[in-house]
C-alpha cells in the first residue's frame, strides 16, 4: 500500500476512527489498522471527502486578467476543493470540439485539481452536439443574457433538451426568461432596482419552460444557481432527472443586509430578499436543494468599482464555501450529513465520477480539519487572481490538509505541488 492515513473519518454518515489505505491514487482499504510504505497519523482531526464544485468561471481563455485556470485550481485546492467544472462563457466561448478541446488543453497543463468543462447551447451549435458531447463533461444553456454569455432562444429549447438526452449528457440551465429581463430593462443604480430588473418572474417563467421540455426525457437537467421563492415553489416536486443548485452567496446574502459597495455583490440571477433566502436555507436543509455550488465568477475590482449600471455581475467563491459551510455545521445551522451530500456526494453522482465518498474504489480525494480552528476569510489570504472577496470577515474552517488522488496537495495550509496535477474527469475524453 502506497500511503495510510489515520483519523476520525466520514464513513456513512458518521465519523470513526480509521485507516484509509491508497493505492494508485484510489481508496484502496478502510481498516482500524493498517500500515502503508507511508503513514500520516491525523490523530482527532476530521477526515471528509473532498468537495466538488460544478459551476465556476475560470476565465480561461481569453479574460485571464481575472483568473486563469492556474489561479483558480489553487484557490479550489486551498479551499478543499479537488474537482472543478468549468463554464464557457470564455473567449472564444466554448461552443466548438476545437475551443473545448483546447480548454481542456490548457486545463490539464495549468489546473492543480482535476476537472471538467461544459460546451454552450446557442442557436448555431444547436446541430453539433452529438459530436461535441464526445469532448465535455456536459452541456451549459443560458437561456438569459449575463456577463459575456450566449443565448439559446427559448423555442430551441426542447429540440436541445432533446439532442443533450439522446447524447447522454447533463444539461445545466441557467434559468432567467431573456424576453422578461428585455421587458425590465431600466437604469440600475443599486441592488434594488437590479433586483426590480431582473425579478423572480423571471426565473419562474424560464424554469416552467424548462420543466415542460424536459418532460419526456431521462439524461440530467440541472438548474443552477436558484435565487426565489417562486422558483423553489415549481422545483418541490420535480422530476427525478432534475437536480437544483444554490450558491454560498445567494444563501449568506439578501438586499437588506448588504450596506456596503452594491458592486460587489452585483450577480446573476441577483441575490434578492430575506424571504427568498431563508426559502433557500428551508430547501438546503430539508433535501430539495441537491448541490451547493459556487458560480466563482470573478471580475477585478477595478471593473467592479465603477458606477452601478456599468459593473459587471459576478463575485469569486470557490476557495470559501466548503469552509464556510464548515462553520455553519460547527454553529448547528446544517448536518454534516446534508453537507457532505450538497458538496461531495450528489455532485459526484451528477457528473458520474468515482469521487465523493469515503469508500473503497474511489478517488483518495480528502480533506482534513481540525473542528476547533475557526478562522475568519481575509481576501489577502486568498488565491483567486481577483483579491477581494464578497465574505471578508466571515467565519470559517479552512481544511489544513487536501488530498487529491492520494497526493498531498496542500500540506498544513501550504501548498505542495508546483505544477497542475489535474485531470480531465469527463468519461471517455482525452
Ligand atoms: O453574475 C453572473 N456572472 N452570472 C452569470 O451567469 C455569469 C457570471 C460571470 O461569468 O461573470
Ligand atoms: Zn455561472
Amino acid at each position: 500500500m502506497d500511503l495510510t492515513i489515520e483519523g476520525n473519518a466520514y464513513l456513512n454518515g458518521t465519523f470513526e476512527k480509521r485507516c484509509i489505505g491508497i493505492e494508485q491514487g484510489k481508496i484502496s482499504a478502510i481498516k482500524k489498522i493498517l500500515k502503508g510504505d507511508e503513514h500520516l497519523n491525523f490523530g482527532r482531526k476530521l477526515i471528509l471527502p473532498a468537495g466538488i464544485d460544478i459551476h465556476v468561471h475560470f476565465r480561461d481563455p481569453g479574460f485571464v486578467y481575472k483568473e486563469d485556470f492556474s489561479t483558480g485550481s489553487q484557490a479550489a485546492a486551498f479551499g478543499g476543493i479537488t474537482c472543478v467544472f468549468d463554464m464557457p462563457n470564455t473567449k472564444p466561448q466554448t461552443t466548438t470540439v476545437q475551443t473545448i478541446s483546447e480548454k481542456i488543453r490548457t486545463a490539464k497543463k495549468k489546473s492543480f485539481v482535476d476537472f471538467g468543462a461544459y460546451v454552450a447551447i446557442d442557436d448555431e451549435n444547436i446541430k453539433y452536439i452529438n459530436g461535441m458531447s464526445k469532448h465535455c463533461s456536459g452541456f451549459k444553456i443560458f437561456l438569459g443574457s449575463t456577463t459575456d454569455s450566449l443565448q439559446l432562444s427559448e423555442q430551441k429549447l426542447k429540440e436541445a433538451i432533446y439532442a443533450v438526452n439522446q447524447a447522454n449528457k447533463i444539461t445545466l440551465i441557467h434559468a432567467e426568461n431573456e424576453q422578461c429581463l428585455r421587458e425590465h430593462k431600466e437604469v440600475e443604480h443599486n441592488l434594488k432596482d437590479h433586483i426590480r430588473c431582473r425579478p423572480s418572474e423571471c426565473e419562474e417563467k424560464s424554469i416552467k419552460d424548462v420543466l415542460d421540455a424536459c418532460r419526456d426525457v431521462s439524461s440530467k437537467i440541472h438548474i443552477c444557481h436558484l435565487s426565489s421563492c417562486e422558483g423553489f415553489e415549481l422545483l418541490r416536486k420535480k422530476p427525478k432527472s432534475v437536480s437544483v443548485g444554490v450558491t454560498p452567496h445567494h444563501l449568506f446574502f439578501d438586499v437588506g443586509s448588504i450596506n456596503s459597495k452594491q458592486t460587489l455583490y452585483k450577480v446573476n440571477p441577483p441575490i434578492r430578499s430575506n424571504l427568498d433566502r431563508e426559502t433557500l436555507w428551508y430547501g438546503v436543509k430539508n433535501g430539495f436543494i441537491d448541490v451547493l455550488e459556487s458560480d466563482h465568477a470573478p471580475h477585478t475590482l477595478e471593473e467592479k468599482e465603477v458606477d452601478f449600471d456599468n459593473a459587471p455581475s459576478g463575485l469569486p467563491g470557490v476557495e470559501t464555501m466548503y469552509p464556510l459551510f464548515l462553520a455553519e455545521v460547527k454553529k448547528n445551522h446544517l448536518s454534516f450529513a446534508r453537507l457532505i451530500s450538497l458538496l461531495c456526494e450528489r455532485p459526484a453522482e451528477l457528473m458520474n465520477i468515482p469521487k465523493g465518498k469515503i469508500e473503497v474504489g474511489r478517488d483518495a480525494d480528502f480533506i482534513v480539519i481540525d473542528y476547533k480552528e475557526t478562522t475568519t476569510v481575509k481576501s489577502e489570504n486568498l488565491h483567486s487572481k481577483c483579491g477581494w472577496t464578497p465574505f471578508e470577515g466571515m467565519s470559517t474552517i479552512f481544511p489544513g490538509d487536501v488530498f487529491l488522488r492520494g497526493e498531498r496537495i496542500i500540506e498544513e495550509h501550504q501548498l505542495t505541488s508546483s505544477s497542475g496535477l489535474g485531470n480531465n474527469v469527463a468519461s471517455g475524453v482525452q
